[in-house]
């Protein structure tokens, strides 16, 4: 596996791919990588005969500077995981790289009605249009006809979608499940800094969004089940709970009731001192 760094080299190294005929496939991540990355560099090797992982901790999708600061960065061991899972380069640009002196330019998603709207849109400022940012620059630094995604940030895949659509970017992305712990946590690089009793706390989390998604399926009151599932995380230790909501999973449009065929899914995101959790479950209608 090579390591570049700079769009040049990245370039440089595509083209060569591309003239070969070879279709290319790109797993965006911030590092502190865990299977569930790697879940998504097997899809991508299953789909692209060539593999790029990107490697960026993205200071502008981050509204709080703490968080960034904090953010687990482990350059050395996510190289090792990824050469072991058979991507072909990493690419790991600076900040300064980048977002050079004088950049000034932001795609700005936030507001659209459905997809940025609410849920982690609601929290956390300015938060998708830095996604929105900084993966048009990757998807356009690698020139990648694919793109994966994980969907434990449901939301996030679908601001990426709308982005694309919208640019006419010509990459197909592709959504893979949310890889879990045995006990049913969503996999997630945060997940490394809850203290030992935060974690027995924090698998609460996927079992009251499960118990909630089946009362849901099976007829319960939308609004009923939701409040009803905000109050047990309380219980089990979550402050706070920012929200539990059931949205429409094609344009994320809020819904207080099932409607049968609409595709839809249980979205949550509490905390647990200072770590945010997320999670996020299709809800389907018995048969
Ligand atoms: O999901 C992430 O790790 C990040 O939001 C992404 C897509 C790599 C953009 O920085």
């Amino acid at each position: 596996m090579e390591t570049i760094s700079t769009v040049a080299g990245l370039r440089a190294c595509v083209r060569k791919w591309k003239q070969a005929g070879a279709r290319v496939g790109v797993v965006p991540t911030m590092g502190a990588l865990h299977e569930g990355h790697l879940s998504l560099v097997h899809a991508a090797r299953a789909q692209a005969e060539r593999v790029i992982a990107t490697v960026f901790v993205n200071p502008i999708q981050f509204d709080n500077a703490d968080d960034l600061e904090t953010y687990p960065r482990t350059l050395e061991a996510d190289a090792r995981l990824l050469e072991n899972a058979g991507v072909d380069v990493l690419y790991a640009p600076t900040v300064s790289q980048m977002y050079p002196p004088g950049f000034a330019t932001s795609i700005s998603v936030s507001g659209v009605s459905g997809v940025s709207e609410g849920l982690c849109g609601g929290t956390r400022a300015g938060h998708f249009d830095g996604v929105a940012t900084v993966v048009c620059k990757l998807l356009m630094q690698t020139l990648t006809d694919y793109a994966f995604f994980g969907e434990k940030d449901f939301q996030q895949v679908q601001v990426v979608r709308r982005m694309v659509t919208d640019l006419d970017l010509p990459v197909e992305i592709v959504a893979c499940p949310t890889q879990r712990e045995a006990d049913g946590l969503a996999l997630s690089s945060r997940n490394r800094r809850l203290a030992p009793q935060q974690r027995q706390i924090a698998v609460a989390l996927p079992r009251i969004m499960r118990a909630s998604a089946a009362d849901i399926a099976a007829g319960a009151d939308v609004p009923v089940a939701l409040a009803q599932a905000a109050s047990q995380l309380v219980d089990a230790g979550f402050d706070p709970v920012e929200y539990v909501e059931l949205r429409s999973e094609l344009d994320l449009q809020p819904l207080a009731v099932m409607s049968e065929g609409t595709p839809v899914r249980l979205l949550a995101a509490a905390w647990l001192g200072d770590v945010r959790l997320i999670d996020g479950m299709a809800v389907s209608m018995p048969e």
